[in-house]
């Protein structure tokens, strides 16, 4: 099963995250993601980012998410693309089926509403995830496979009121329009622009450190040291922010 999951999964919406305000806007180290909900590693990553490499170069990055809803016939999640007007024949390819465009939907409108907490909000909605317990990330997080159901609710409400995020905005966005609106958004970043990427070639989460491409296929160990060490290292060499932390010293 894990297995299966990791050879497919992912997703698409746009956000911004700022962490410790210690270098301007214009120093900062541009890290975008494009994750699907259901993605046992697309869970794992943004867990592991919030807890462990944060704290070490947060001043030096902005990250922004978008889902997997391309349309291309190699990607696993077509379905999530509600756009009326696709730049490319989409599929009927679903192989986590429609229960993920609803989970991507909630996350895309949790991250638009607050571009300064949705990180926190998708690490508490999805639950503690399997390297915290010594497991793999590709077993993913505890609610992560429950998130945009009725299950889920009540942690989806608790952690929004955690985080003074209110929960009536996020809920009518994402059963709305709106919610489509960031699903079309985050379908386009799949089809065309720098950020074009297929989950079927290119893994997921795919992630990009200063607009180049930092992931490989089925790269899913983002709780490694290894993983972790060449992750800063590539932010460090990008940033132009002096002094820099003690993370980028050799
Ligand atoms: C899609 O195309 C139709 C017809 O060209 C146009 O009226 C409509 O505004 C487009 N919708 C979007 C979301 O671009
Ligand atoms: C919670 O959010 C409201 C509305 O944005 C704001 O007025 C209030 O100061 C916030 N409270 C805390 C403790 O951050
Ligand atoms: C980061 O991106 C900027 C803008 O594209 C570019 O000028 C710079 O060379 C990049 N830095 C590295 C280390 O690749």
């Amino acid at each position: 099963m894990a297995a299966t999951a990791l050879l497919l999964c992912c997703l698409s919406a746009t956000l911004s995250l700022t962490v410790a305000p210690a270098a301007s806007a214009g120093d900062k180290v541009p890290v975008v993601i494009m994750v699907e909900s259901f993605c046992p590693c697309s869970g794992a990553w943004p867990f592991e980012f919030y807890q462990k490499l944060l704290p070490q170069i947060g001043e030096l990055v902005t990250l922004d998410r978008f889902f997997d809803a391309s349309s291309s016939p190699l990607a696993s999640q077509g379905c999530c693309n509600p756009s009326p007007n696709k730049t490319v024949p989409i599929t009927n390819v679903c192989f986590h089926k429609e229960g993920e465009c609803v989970a991507d939907r909630l996350q895309a409108c949790a991250q638009a509403l607050y571009p300064d907490k949705w990180l926190e909000y998708t690490v508490c909605i999805n639950g503690p995830c399997a390297a915290e317990i010594s497991g793999a990330d590709m077993l993913g997080c505890k609610t992560q496979f429950d998130v945009g159901t009725a299950k889920n609710l009540a942690v989806e409400q608790h952690c929004a009121a955690k985080l003074n995020m209110s929960w009536a905005e996020i809920n009518t966005c994402w059963t709305g329009a709106e919610g489509v609106k960031l699903m079309e958004a985050s379908a386009s970043r799949s089809d065309t622009g720098p950020y074009k990427a297929v989950y079927g070639y290119e893994g997921l989460p795919v992630v990009w450190i200063n607009g180049t491409r930092f992931s490989s296929f089925e790269q899913c160990e983002a709780s490694s040291k290894d993983y972790q060490a060449k992750f800063i290292k590539a932010v460090c060499v990008a940033s132009t922010a002096r002094p820099l932390p003690n993370a980028c010293l050799p």
